[in-house]
């Protein structure tokens, strides 16, 4: 499974590539507003970054609207995904996108027949939004699970990039739902990587490794620095 950020924080964006399993980036309108920034300037530094799929959202209610934009995201950069909401003219501006090779992902997915529109549609991504439909009282991993089993039983190419993503478990659940990407915020991102008894684990081997003699091995590295 890929993991992607998401966030327009630069500086977010920066540490977590820097980690080394960074895959990509998606952003929406909300993440651009919060960063302060002009939104293409933002977008050349994120490009910069992260060399893998960023998605960046349209803002447009009707689709020749939506293809006119998604065509001017997809010349910015070859690393382009041009994010559209899943509503008619947003599917019938995927189809038109995805006819000139444009890659898109279909956002604010909250049900599997949405996700089955999206797919038909020839979207690259379907984002599903697991922690709102939580919020809502629904299932939002059973979300995933139903695209999975329908892509799978239609053989759609379309993949699953589960979004809206607060908590490990959750991540977790992507995993053993098949999900293609989890995008999510920088410190869930980071909290992955931890676990206390880890940290408690490394305590007590470097407290025991003071009672090692002093070894050559090490000081040779300490001696090069
Ligand atoms: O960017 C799409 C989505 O991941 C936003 O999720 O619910 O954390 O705002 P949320």
């Amino acid at each position: 499974m890929q993991l992607f950020i998401d966030t327009a924080n630069v500086d977010e964006i920066r540490t977590a590539a820097g980690w080394g399993l960074l895959d990509g980036v998606t952003t929406n309108p909300t993440h651009i507003a919060k960063s302060g920034r002009g939104f293409e300037e933002v977008l050349l530094e994120i490009f910069g970054i992260v060399d893998g799929p960023i998605s960046v959202e349209t803002v447009s209610l009707d689709a020749a609207s939506i293809v006119n934009e998604g065509r001017a995201i997809a010349r910015f950069h070859p690393n382009a995904v041009v994010k559209v909401p899943v509503m008619i003219e947003g599917l019938k501006a995927v189809r038109q996108l995805s006819s000139e090779g444009i890659k898109t992902n279909v956002t604010l997915c909250f049900s599997p027949v949405q996700a089955f529109l999206a797919a038909k549609a020839g979207a690259t991504y379907i984002s599903p939004f697991l922690h709102r439909k939580e919020l809502a009282g629904d299932d939002g991993i059973s979300l995933v699970r139903e695209i999975r089993a329908i892509y799978d039983r239609y053989g759609y190419r379309t993949r699953i990039l589960a979004a809206s993503i607060r908590t490990v478990r959750e991540v977790l659940e992507c995993l053993r739902a098949g999900a293609d990407v989890a995008t999510m915020p920088f410190d869930l991102l980071e909290s992955l990587y931890k676990h206390s008894m880890t940290d408690a684990g490394l305590a007590m081997f470097l407290d025991d490794w003071k009672k090692v003699p002093p070894t050559r091995l090490f000081a040779d590295l300490a001696a090069a620095r």
